[in-house]
């Protein structure tokens, strides 16, 4: 693009900007969009409370209550705009194939035509009466030579706040790129141009939407949507979908999962890695509280939602956390079953769509057990109990989220910003799964749970616009995050496993968990969050080599006495109904699996149908 920068738009350079290909590319896409000028943000406190100050006089934050919830807000989106876009999210690599047959593709000049360059290009003008914010991002700490740096530009003012929460934002990354050093170029639009006079809506967006990856020049383009995901940059788009194929050219991992540190009382440390599709726990898992009877045990938080994992000189894995804050789920969010959580959201916090109540504060469904007499729900309409009983109104959206510093976390663990990463014992893969998959399983070796982790299944959740509640092949919690091929990612996983062993190194063990299978009544068996500890506890013991189990089809998994059941009154009746093999449940499981494969034929890896084969004898011969 060689368009001249136009005319009267404000570039507003601040001296602390050195870099002259960055400066030269805002100026390109200041001119495509034709913004009204450009702000560069420089990550201060000041910074974000006047950009809040702006989003309130805007209509788009309403301030809370300052004696209740101290420098917190609430935004309520579009009720079009409420999660992300997985239908109109790409993977524009060269080659088809490269993107494989779980993304949407299409040509890169295709792509690039309808974005930028073609007569109606969506880009063309799509800042019009707008602010473009340069928004410089660090994915890890500052500096870190496991991090990476991105420069998002984006004509929303919430996005700029949201990231500042999200990742270690401003000027300082400026200082670490200097004049020269490389980024990940992300540009994002609401698609809402302003005309002259013309007023603006609290939360502009557009109902065209693409979220747009180019994994080759590793750019990402974001069209329409204002919402998480398809908007914070740096997350989902950079962290995993462009980084995945980072790591796949580098050999590293970039991976849909938390992170956690635990604690015995003599003081030894382990740390597992969970992978859990979107709303399916990992923020939960990753703040656990242990049960009374676990005293002396300690869970700490190293992440919530994304691992970058590299192997380190001694042969093992080191997982980082890229992320600064947590952008969670509200809905479900309580002081029992998280108060770690709860208690992070006490100051400094940004809700988006949650219900207001008459005191400015905020409340969602299972927050508390009776709920106030009265609020604004998350579309501005008056609520009640009754009004909510009579027409199933929901105060909040089910995909509502809190965006929150992980610094407020009194579970974060001290090695949470640490370059080095933390040491991983295991890797945990966990569906939402209202039957047939049991409690817990344990690969016996490292194919057996990378076929664990390609086959799980999961039921789909408010986390993306679609239908909800049905169960879909999630490939390691990954399906909507993956930047390539995912038969390619498969053999990534088994050439890790097989590099790491033959250094002589233990692999870290894998385990496949379900938290929510449900009984005749409906209802989930499994008590799960704090209680969750107890299977984390046998999964230890695995790993220490003390735990015992029993041997069949799918793994090793826990008889009701191999678990501590001390302070939980949960029967072997209803420990059996956590653990049964259905094996009518399990051939048509098996099934899906085969679908899967021959979905994925081009490149699957000969290991996995082999694994398939190899469980299927067993289980007939069971
Ligand atoms: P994303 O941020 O979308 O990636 O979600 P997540 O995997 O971090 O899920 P999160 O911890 O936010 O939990 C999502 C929903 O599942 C919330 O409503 C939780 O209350 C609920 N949940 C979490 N853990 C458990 C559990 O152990 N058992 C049950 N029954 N529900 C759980
Ligand atoms: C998820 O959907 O897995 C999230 C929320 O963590 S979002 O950032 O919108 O992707
Ligand atoms: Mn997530």
């Amino acid at each position: 693009m060689n368009q001249p920068v136009m005319e009267g738009l404000r570039l507003n350079v601040p001296a602390f900007v050195k870099h002259q290909r960055l400066i030269a590319w805002v100026a390109e896409v200041a001119a495509l969009t034709q913004a009204k000028d450009v702000y560069w943000c420089d990550g201060s406190e000041e910074e974000y409370d006047r950009l809040c100050a702006q989003l309130v006089a805007a209509g788009t934050f309403k301030k809370l209550n300052p004696a209740l919830r101290p420098n917190s807000y609430l935004a309520c989106s579009d009720p079009s705009d409420v999660a992300r876009v997985e239908d109109r999210t790409y993977i524009c690599s060269a080659k088809k194939e490269d993107a494989g047959p779980t993304n949407n593709w299409m040509d890169p000049a295709e792509m690039r035509s309808l974005l930028q360059t073609g007569d109606k290009a969506l880009f063309k003008g799509a800042m019009a009466g707008r602010t473009l914010y340069v928004v410089p991002f660090s994915m890890g700490p500052i500096g870190s030579p496991i991090a990476h740096i991105g420069i998002e530009l984006s004509d929303s003012p919430y996005v700029a706040v949201n990231m500042r929460t999200m990742t270690r934002m401003g000027r300082a990354v400026l200082d670490v790129l200097g004049q020269d050093g490389t980024f990940v170029p992300c540009v994002h639009t609401v698609g809402a141009p302003l005309q002259p006079g013309q007023a603006d809506v609290k939360w502009p967006c557009n109902q065209t939407k693409y979220i747009v990856h180019f994994p080759e020049t590793r750019e990402i383009w974001s069209y329409g949507s204002g919402y998480g995901g398809n908007a914070l940059l740096g997350k989902k788009c950079f962290a995993l979908r462009i980084a995945s194929t980072m790591g796949r050219d580098q050999g590293w991992l970039a991976e849909h999962m938390l992170i956690l540190g635990v604690t015995s009382p003599e003081g030894k440390k382990y740390h597992f890695a969970a992978a859990f599709p979107s709303a399916c726990g990992k923020t939960n898992f990753s703040m656990l509280i242990p049960p009374a009877a676990f005293e002396g045990w300690k869970v700490t938080t190293i992440g919530d939602d994304i691992a970058w994992i590299k192997p380190g000189a001694d042969g093992r894995l080191y997982a980082i956390n890229p992320e600064a804050g947590y952008f969670g789920v509200a809905p479900g969010t309580n002081t029992l079953t998280n108060f770690n959580c709860m208690a992070s959201l006490n100051k400094n916090v940004i809700f988006t769509n949650v219900g207001l109540t008459d005191e400015g504060d905020v409340w969602w469904e299972g927050m508390t057990d009776t709920p106030p007499a009265h609020l604004i729900d998350w579309q501005g309409k008056d609520w009640t109990p009754a009004i909510a009983k009579e027409t199933g109104a929901k105060a909040a959206h089910p995909n509502a989220r809190f965006t929150v510093s992980a610094i407020n976390n009194p579970a974060l663990d001290a090695d949470w910003d640490n370059p080095a990463g933390v040491p991983i014992d295991a890797f945990i893969f966990g569906g939402r799964r209202s039957t047939t998959v049991p409690l817990v399983t344990e690969a016996r070796d490292w194919v057996e749970g990378v076929y664990m982790a390609a086959t799980m299944g999961s039921e789909t959740t408010a986390a993306a616009a679609g239908q909800q509640g049905v169960v879909r092949r999630d490939p390691f919690a990954m399906l909507p995050f993956m930047g390539y091929n995912m038969s390619d990612y498969f053999q990534h996983w088994l050439d890790m496993g097989k590099k790491l062993q033959a250094s002589g190194a233990k692999l870290p063990a894998i385990y496949c968990v379900n938290w929510f299978r449900k009984g005749a009544d409906g209802k989930f068996v499994w008590p799960g969050y704090g209680e969750n500890m107890r299977v984390l506890k046998w999964m230890l013991d695995r790993v220490e080599g003390t735990g015992q189990g029993e041997e069949h089809a799918f793994g090793v998994t826990p008889r009701y006495q191999d678990i501590n059941w001390q302070g939980l009154d949960f029967s072997q009746e209803q420990f059996n109904i956590t653990t049964h093999i259905d094996k009518a449940a399990w051939a048509v499981e098996m099934g899906l699996h085969e679908e899967l494969f021959a979905q994925l034929a081009y490149h699957l890896p000969a290991e996995l149908p082999a694994t398939k084969a190899k469980i299927e004898a067993r289980l007939a011969a069971e």
